[in-house]
Formats: structure tokens, C-alpha cells, sequence
């Protein structure tokens, strides 16, 4: 059935603006779910409305909430209680007659992958609210899930992409020539309402999209004409980087393991080659990178 009615957890955060704004865009009816504990601003457009949930987030109030919803999109971070959350938010979805729920994925990597799940472990918590929607969705004709691997943010944080503008400077790992698929936020945010718009092709599968497959070289240089100024490579042989960063991150340090997510996004990222590679099916295109490149250096005031 069409989906029309779609909840939005995660409406404030970085990538939330994105899919709201491509949900209304799209036509759909959004209802924003809001912790009531929340303190960022209530003040979305038109047409949208806002519903507030006890922080606890209790099965049955979120049942409540979500009846008449036919899709449920979350964007919050998905770390620890986080994880525990989607599951409360996965089984209200079947309580309430949701068709179709989107956790929240959008990983830079493919959290499938056993690279990245013997490297950054975090990434288990996107695997599990995957797979509890899955074990539901088995159980429960009228459920099903749809989970999105974007690659990296391209125009979020440049610090965490490695690249730092104002020293014009970009760290590349081996030769930089290693393809890896990113998207811009509002790539993100189309895509995951074309999901909606295509719900039996997307129906419990992990989806991959992107707004281009690059190399570090190709970025790097791109930086070079946005900017106009040369720009320098700190390199750093990736083998070794690994084992150094996997043994600060295995004694606590957070900086680490951004270090080996950004690392595994440049070097285990290309969707191109995937089953469910879904540029043609959401008739999406790639974006040019030069002018992505130019946006965000025009954005972040960095000529
Ligand atoms: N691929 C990449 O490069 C990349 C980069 C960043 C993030 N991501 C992924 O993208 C997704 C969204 O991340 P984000 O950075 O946009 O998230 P975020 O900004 O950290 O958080 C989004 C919103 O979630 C709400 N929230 C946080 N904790 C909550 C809780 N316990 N209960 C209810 N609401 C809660 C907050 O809303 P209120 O404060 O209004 O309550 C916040 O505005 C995540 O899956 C993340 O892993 C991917």
C-alpha cells in the first residue's frame, strides 16, 4: 500500500533537517516525535505536527503515538541506549500498523561488514536494530524495514573527513587511489524519501546510494581548484595506521575509533559493486564533485 503518513524521530539533529525537508518535498505528511525532554526548537514548517513522548519511551505510548502512521524514520545517533530504543520504536511499529520503519543507519560503512565489525564494534548497534526489525518483520507480514548506507556525510564535517581547509591540508591514505561512495545530506534526505516512494523494491533490504565514488586524490584536488591554492598531502600508510589506531581505540580513546570509521569509509566504501546499489531504482543520479566541493567551501566561508 502507498505511503503516506511518516514520523520523523531525529527531526533536529545533523541529518534530520535533510529528510524532513525531502519528506515534505515529496508530499508526505510528517509528524515530528519528540522527546519531551527536548529543547530544540518545535518550529517546523507548515503542516507539520509534533508529537512529544515521555523521555522513557515506553512501547505503549509510542504504539499511541504512531497509530495512523504508515512509515517511521529514525535519525539518532545509534549508540547504546540508542539501540534500545529503535527496538522499542521497531515493536510499536508493529503494534501500531506501521508498514514500514527506517532505522538509523546511514553509516559511512557497512556496519555488515566484517572489517568494520572487527574494527569499530560501535557498529554492532546499527546491526542490531537491523536485525530485531528483520526477526519482526518475519514474524509480522504488514512490518518491514528498510535500512540506508550512505557512505560518509560529504558536506557534515570536514574535520572528521580528515580534510582541514584552513591549513589546506588533506591526510590521504597509501596512494589516496582507493574509490569510496559518500553523499551529501541532501542526497540522504531524497533518497530516504524515494525509499518511501518505492516501498516493495525496498522492502527489508539494505539499501546503498551515494552522490559519487571518489578517490582522496580526486578530493584533494578538487579542494585545490575550489580553493585556488596547492594544498598539502600528510600521508600514512593504512596497514599501519590500523594497528595504531585499533590499539588506542581498544584502550577507550573516542578520537580513535572517528579515526578508523573515517579510515574504513575511505578504504571499505565503494557501493558500485553492491546487490542492492539503488541509484537506478530511486532514479537518482551522481552529483559532480567539483561542485559539491565548491558548495561546501562557499558554505563554510572558506574562501
Ligand atoms: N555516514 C556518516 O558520515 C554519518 C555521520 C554522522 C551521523 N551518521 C549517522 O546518521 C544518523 C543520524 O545521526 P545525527 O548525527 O544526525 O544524530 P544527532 O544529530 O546526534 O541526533 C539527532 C537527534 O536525535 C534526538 N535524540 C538523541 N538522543 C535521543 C534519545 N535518546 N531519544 C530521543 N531522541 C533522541 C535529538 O533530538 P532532540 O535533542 O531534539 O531531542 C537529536 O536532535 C545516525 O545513525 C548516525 O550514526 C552518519
Amino acid at each position: 500500500m502507498a505511503i503516506q503518513k511518516v514520523a520523523l524521530l531525529g527531526a533536529d539533529g545533523n541529518l534530520g533537517p535533510s529528510v524532513l525537508s525531502a519528506l515534505l518535498s515529496h508530499n508526505f505528511t510528517v509528524t515530528v516525535l519528540k522527546r519531551a525532554s527536548s529543547t530544540s526548537p518545535s518550529t517546523y514548517p507548515s503542516g507539520v505536527s509534533v508529537i512529544k513522548i515521555h523521555d522513557s519511551f515506553a512501547v505503549e505510548s509510542v504504539t499511541e503515538a504512531l497509530r495512523g502512521q504508515d512509515a517511521v524514520i529514525t535519525t539518532v545517533r545509534g549508540k547504546g541506549p540508542q539501540t534500545d530504543l529503535q527496538h522499542r520504536i521497531a515493536l510499536a511499529c508493529v503494534a501500531a500498523g506501521v508498514q514500514r520503519f527506517i532505522p538509523s543507519d546511514f553509516g559511512s560503512v557497512d556496519s555488515s561488514s566484517q572489517w568494520t565489525m572487527d574494527l569499530v564494534p560501535l557498529y554492532k548497534n546499527k546491526t542490531d536494530a537491523r536485525n530485531y526489525a528483520a526477526e519482526l518483520a518475519e514474524q509480522n507480514q504488514a512490518f518491514s524495514w528498510t535500512s540506508l548506507v550512505c557512505g560518509h556525510f560529504f558536506d557534515w564535517s570536514l574535520d572528521f573527513l580528515h580534510i582541514y581547509p584552513q591549513r589546506r591540508s588533506m591526510d590521504i591514505l597509501d596512494s589516496g587511489e582507493q574509490k569510496w561512495s559518500a553523499s551529501t545530506l541532501f542526497r540522504i534526505g531524497e533518497a530516504t524519501a524515494r525509499i518511501l516512494l518505492h516501498p516493495d523494491e525496498t522492502k527489508n533490504k539494505i539499501i546503498y546510494v551515494q552522490s559519487f565514488c571518489v578517490t582522496q586524490n580526486e578530493v584533494i584536488k578538487a579542494f585545490e581548484r575550489a580553493t585556488g591554492k596547492e594544498w598539502e598531502r600528510v600521508e600514512y600508510e593504512a596497514k599501519q595506521y590500523e594497528v595504531e589506531e585499533k590499539r588506542k581505540a581498544d584502550a577507550g580513546d573516542a578520537g580513535a575509533v572517528e579515526n578508523l570509521i573515517w579510515m574504513l569509509g575511505a578504504l571499505d566504501a565503494d557501493w558500485r559493486g553492491k546487490e542492492n546499489f539503488a541509484m537506478g531504482l530511486l532514479g537518482l543520479e551522481d552529483e559532480d564533485l567539483d561542485e559539491a566541493v565548491r558548495k561546501v567551501v562557499e558554505e563554510k566561508g572558506l574562501v
